[in-house]
């Protein structure tokens, strides 16, 4: 980035939640389960004292769900960098390839070897039995297990003492998003730029994570309602409304917002496929587009690559443009914002959930139980979850 400025931040956050004010979610019928409040302080390191049963190398498997992930690449390779500062782990890496069945039989594969550590990022995320029957295959075993990236419930962790989740506060990034959007749109003659039919309304298309995932939901609820209560806030005369070429889903509560998106998987090429579909229909010099909003910077560039075959979004003096937003702040989005052909994105600390995945790895393989020492950490109140921070990216 050329001016990259990273903000790790918790007040903003809190302050963008207070201006959101009572802006609960409606609770649809299969919603993932909500952000919980944080403990400031991690306080009972002191009584963590090692158990004698570990204390040397352990092996710990991981289990991505699958590797074809661009932004858990990255928190694949940053781990990989970081291991060498763990002498006391052997960790294996393993592919699950976006199959359940597949990663299950991994896991019961990795136990009858003789695991210490079981590392999980989760196939199916939302879905309470599947990860149920993960603990219980790890407290027959008697083997920790972390689960990451991919939320597992509250009940499931709570479940098995040597269980924990590192993942992010799922609805902080669509925070940050939708203070992008807003300060976007602000800035100079943007509103009535990108307004193209000058009617006060912005129509957007949501590209979404999957149906279940935690993140995919409160990033679409967050981002719209984050922007559109900053837009109104400042009277800046234009709120962001769904296009038309959104599809729909009786799933969730009609709220107007977070019930209308295209599901993109956090997928490129879906994300690609679907863009063109819409743009078959939808007329961005109409104004039927004027916005593109993607849970992931995956699925942004590949709305940009959509895009870019009706000539919009190339880069080239005097193109046609929509804006397009992404969370993750991967290489690639980084270098598409540069080039001007991608808006903005969300930071998600890939190398920061890595390390901490590293950390608690070591407590075991030196005798501390998972959530010793990670009074540094943002931790839940009501489960051992640590969030690590999203930023913002300027
Ligand atoms: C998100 C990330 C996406 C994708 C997804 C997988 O945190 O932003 O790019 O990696 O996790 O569930």
């Amino acid at each position: 980035m050329k001016k990259s400025k990273i903000l790790a931040g918790i007040g903003l956050i809190l302050s963008a939640m207070l201006v959101l004010g009572a802006c609960t979610p409606n609770q649809p019928a299969q919603q993932p389960p909500a952000p919980q409040p944080q403990q400031e302080e991690e306080d009972d390191d002191a009584v963590t004292e090692p158990s004698p049963e570990y204390g040397g190398m352990i092996n710990a498997d991981v289990f991505w769900y699958t590797f074809a992930d661009t932004f858990l690449a990255s928190v694949r390779n940053s781990m990989i960098e970081q291991e060498a500062g763990f002498p006391n782990l052997n960790v294996r890496h393993h592919d699950s390839m976006d199959n359940q069945a597949t990663q299950t039989e991994q896991i019961q594969t990795a136990i009858m070897q003789g695991t210490d550590l079981l590392i999980v990022n989760i196939v199916t995320t939302g879905a309470e039995d599947v990860a149920m029957n993960i603990v219980d295959l790890a407290r027959g075993a008697d083997v920790p297990v972390i689960f990451f990236n991919r939320e597992v419930s509250d009940d499931v962790i709570n479940s098995y003492a040597d269980s924990v989740f590192i993942g992010t506060d799922a609805a902080e990034a669509g925070v940050f998003q939708g203070i992008a959007i807003a300060n976007f749109l602000m800035d100079g003659d943007n509103a009535s730029i990108f307004d193209v039919d000058g009617d006060g309304y912005i129509r957007y298309i949501m590209m979404r994570g999957e149906h279940g995932n935690a993140e995919a939901f409160f990033r679409t609820y967050y981002s719209v309602r984050t922007a559109n209560t900053m837009l109104a806030d400042a009277g800046a005369g234009i709120t962001l409304v769904p296009s038309a070429a959104n599809e729909t889903s009786s799933l969730y509560a009609d709220d107007g917002i977070s019930n209308y998106f295209l599901y993109a998987n956090w997928s490129a090429a879906e994300s690609f496929n679907l863009v063109n579909t819409a743009l078959s229909a939808h007329d961005p010099t109409a104004g039927d587009i004027e916005l593109v909003i993607a849970n992931n910077d995956d699925a942004a560039l590949g709305a940009i690559q959509a895009l870019n075959e009706i000539g919009f979004n190339t880069g080239a003096a005097g193109a046609p443009k929509l804006p397009v937003f992404g969370v993750d702040a991967t290489d690639i989005a980084r270098i598409a914002i540069n080039d001007g052909t991608m808006t903005g994105t969300v930071m998600q600390d890939g190398a920061g959930m890595g390390l901490a995945v590293l950390e608690l790895s070591n407590n075991i393989a030196t005798g501390y139980n998972l959530m010793a020492n990670t009074g540094h950490h943002n931790i839940d109140a009501t489960a051992a979850k640590i969030r690590i921070p999203h930023g913002i990216v300027n």
